[in-house]
């Protein structure tokens, strides 16, 4: 098989996209013929031999060296957009290329925190309260008050890695930390913070079967798990985390029902906060970090999968 490892991306998290990429790529290099496709805003191209091979984008396909190579499949580790919003999901489905993460739908839904949560939210699954704004929308604090309480958490409603992401505690602060959100994109949701501990759980398709990875705990250094403390080791990740048989399991099972219900295709991990005695869920990302620091891997490890083989298994499941 020939295959595209596609990373970068037109986001904030380029850089962390390209390392999740280069990752996937060192793993599956003495197992297929794969080519690191760097999908970036300037420029799309496959990087080989110390060299940049411009995509044609007609067909998704490149010359190197005078020979002309396709692609049977495309392992996404594009974080954000194109890759976790579903557009390059449409672009290869058009052209009849094979990808490992979900749907263009599912992972367009996915990318979209407010419409994610409000789908969930319709089949059972607790939440936090939240709180809806659109660029050019007049900011009004004492409304936001209301509806999700101090302190909240601004977010860029399509986003990763928290970039964008302001904890606020008091009402003057709302403006700026909208503002903050803002310079990633045009709509912000804002939600009520909830008291508890944070866990993060990987969910793939291993060998045909939807399964939870072990779970783990996030113990952030700063106030929230932030950029810095996701990147610059500004965390405590505990791996498996500490919980009773019955909490693991009620995580794990609320983690596999949402991957299920959103459809959701390959490697994917949700955020919860363990609330009154219940998981609630934050987030999922369609495309996860893969990096030598993310926790997927990390959960993969701990389950004996090697990195080896859960990449292969990621595009034998394609
Ligand atoms: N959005 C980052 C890459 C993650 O979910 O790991
Ligand atoms: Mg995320």
């Amino acid at each position: 098989k020939t295959v595209a490892i596609a990373m970068g991306g037109y986001t904030s998290e380029c850089d962390v996209s390209l390392q999740s990429g280069k990752n996937v790529y060192d793993q599956l290099k003495d197992v297929y013929e794969v080519y690191q496709a760097h999908i970036l805003k300037e420029d799309w191209y496959v990087w080989f031999d110390d060299q940049k091979y411009p995509i044609n984008k007609s067909d998704f396909s490149v010359l190197i060296k005078g020979k002309k190579v396709t692609f049977d499949l495309v392992f996404n580790t594009i974080h954000g957009t194109p890759g976790e919003d579903g557009l390059i999901q449409g672009y290869l489905k058009n052209l009849n290329i094979k990808q490992t993460a979900a749907d263009y739908y599912h992972a367009a839904l996915t990318y979209n925190k407010r419409d994610c949560i409000s789908v969930l939210k319709a089949y059972g699954i607790p939440t936090a309260n939240n709180y809806f704004y659109n660029q050019g929308d007049n900011i009004d604090p004492d409304a936001i008050v209301d509806a999700v309480g101090l302190p909240c958490f601004v977010k860029a409603n399509r986003a990763g890695s928290s970039f964008g992401i302001t904890k606020v505690k008091a009402k003057n602060e709302i403006p700026q930390a909208i503002a903050h959100a803002l310079k990633e994109d045009d709509e912000v949701i804002i939600e009520s913070f909830l008291e508890g501990r944070e866990f993060s759980v990987g969910v793939i398709n291993y060998q045909g079967e939807v399964r939870a990875l072990p779970i783990t705990e996030i113990i952030s250094e700063n106030e929230f798990f932030d950029f810095e403390a996701k990147y610059y080791g500004k965390s405590k990740e505990i791996t498996p985390a500490e919980l009773t048989s019955e909490e693991t399991q009620s995580i794990q099972e609320l983690a596999v029902k949402i991957f299920k219900t959103l459809k959701m295709k390959g490697l994917t991990r949700s955020e919860f906060i363990f609330h009154n005695g219940k998981p609630h869920f934050l987030e999922i990302n369609a495309c996860p970090g893969l990096t030598k620091a993310s926790i997927l891997p990390q959960q993969a490890k701990a389950a004996g999968i090697s990195l080896k083989d859960l990449f292969s298994n990621t595009i034998e499941m394609a």
